[in-house]
């Protein structure tokens, strides 16, 4: 096995000191790179990874701070960016309309008019539109042709199947498991258990405004079970 010996030089120049103890802020001042012969046949170059650094070269306090700046300034533009979209993507969207409800929008996304909504939509007529937190809900058109005050959340009570409406019955009829609502949207047939959510339909300036429902259920005299 070759030993590896130093050359008693560069050992004294790594690891000693004045008083004989190694002191690394000394190391840094050692002059690099010597060729030394370690083992019979094999020659090694020793480097010291320590050097001087010249005081020139060493930035300021100053120069320090606003590198710093520059740095936060770089990554929080991009950052920001980034979080912005993000959280705004768990804030409802802007409504247009007046106490915490939504503009009711029609089946390609344009806010429903009403007077162009009553020229296509006669008595009787109840057509899906979104509302309320993007939830399929039914404007309802009265016998006198006026829109009703009210809408009425599709999503049904049992297992949220999308409820349709059946002109010839008259009523709502659920097609997953055959549960049935009557015109305003009060069950009336298992196994969903409870009515449709009601809505507000408001009218805000010639548009339909859907408005939570908190007061009770006209259809069945209870205090709503989806406020
Ligand atoms: S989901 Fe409507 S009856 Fe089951």
């Amino acid at each position: 096995m070759a030993s590896s010996t130093l050359s008693s030089v560069t050992l004294s120049q790594l690891c000693s000191s004045k008083n004989g103890v190694f002191s690394p802020s000394q190391a840094l001042l050692v002059k690099p790179s010597r060729t030394h012969v370690v083992g019979k046949n094999k020659r090694m170059r020793v480097a010291s990874m320590a050097t001087s650094i010249p005081a020139d070269r060493v930035p300021d306090m100053s120069k320090r701070e606003l590198m710093n700046l520059l740095l936060l300034g770089t990554l929080s533009l991009p950052t920001a960016a980034m979080l912005v979209p993000y959280a705004t993507f768990f804030v409802p969207p802007g409504s247009g309309g007046a106490g915490g409800g939504v503009i009711a929008k029609d089946a390609l996304g344009n806010d429903i008019l009403v007077a162009e909504w009553l020229k296509t939509h006669g008595p009787g007529d109840r057509t899906l539109t979104q509302g309320l937190k993007g939830d399929p809900t039914y404007l309802v058109v009265e016998k006198d042709r006026t829109l009703a005050t009210y809408g009425i959340n599709a999503v049904c009570t049992h297992l949220g199947c999308v409820v349709p409406w059946n002109t010839a019955e008259k009523k709502f009829i659920c097609p997953c498991h055959g549960s049935q609502y009557n015109n305003q949207g009060k069950v009336v047939r298992g196994p969903a258990p409870l009515s449709l959510a009601l809505v507000h339909a408001d009218i805000d300036e010639g548009k339909v405004v859907f408005v939570p429902w908190v007061e009770t259920d006209f259809r069945t005299g209870e205090d709503p079970w989806w406020a």
